[in-house]
């Protein structure tokens, strides 16, 4: 594909970058509009929960791809985001999170960033919008165990800074989405970077809680857990990482 023209648009404050972009997109905005706010007012998590931050404090920015896979990919275009993001922070600062599976970049146990991806179908075929809020001076919402990037390493970037580098490293990653190649390029990468891997998790779904050991993931990103023997492919869900299998706690 040909290199990505990024447009991006500031915004002091506004209700959700994701919300206003999941607009554009279904206005068959471009793929490279991006959008970032100082503030949001009615920033939005996962699973419906919301995410507040005060202004300046995080990254807060969505970004929209037109990649060519199947809707059954999604979780692969939350890595190829989330990857960049964390190879931003290498490179910004020498912060490097691990991956928890589904959305999350975490520290130990420590969220520092957390991820937000919608899909938007019909007019110009799918696209998503890629959202992340990363901690930077501030440890995000009460009600996790978060961190930030100055808590980590004692250095204050700006939003606009990280989030250059951050287009910066998806422009690397972005096209891998593209190819049968580069999907198995960005899966593997992933694999690398997830902590989920290895460990006995508790994954929340809408039918009930699973427990199982987190032995891989698919080609398509989706987790595989071993199920006291069975196999069980997740493309969704609330993880708790209960402990390394093995033994110790995560
Ligand atoms: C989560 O951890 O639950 C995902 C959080 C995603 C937050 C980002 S902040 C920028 C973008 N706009 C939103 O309303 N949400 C995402």
């Amino acid at each position: 594909m040909a290199s990505i023209i990024w447009r991006v648009e500031h915004f002091g404050e506004i209700d959700s970058t994701n919300t206003w972009l999941v607009a554009r997109a279904k206005e068959d905005a471009p793929e490279g509009l991006v959008a970032y706010a100082d503030f949001q007012s009615a920033g939005r998590g996962r699973l419906d929960r919301q995410w507040e931050s005060p202004a300046g404090a995080s990254l807060l920015c969505s970004i929209l791809l037109r990649p060519h896979v199947e809707p059954d990919d999604l979780q692969l275009v939350v890595a190829c985001v989330a990857l960049s993001a964390r190879a931003a922070l290498v490179r910004l600062c020498g912060v490097r999170p691990m991956l928890k599976w589904p959305n999350d970049l975490v520290v130990g146990d420590a969220k520092i960033a957390g991820l937000l991806a919608e899909i938007v179908t019909g007019g110009d075929g799918l696209a998503v919008v890629g959202g992340i809020g990363v901690n930077l001076t501030n440890g995000g919402p009460p009600d996790v165990l978060a961190t930030s990037v100055l808590e980590q390493s004692g250095v204050t970037i700006t939003p606009v800074a990280l989030l250059d580098i951050l287009l910066d490293e998806l422009e690397i990653r972005r096209p891998k989405l593209d190819t049968v190649e580069g999907r198995a390029e960005l899966r593997d990468e992933y694999h690398r970077a997830l902590a989920t891997i290895g460990q006995l998790v508790r994954v929340e779904l809408l039918q009930g809680a699973v427990n199982g050991v987190a032995t891989s993931v698919d080609g398509s990103g989706r987790l595989v857990l071993d199920v006291d023997g069975a196999m069980m492919t997740l493309s969704a869900g609330d993880v708790v990482h209960v402990r390394s299998h093995g033994g110790g706690a995560a």
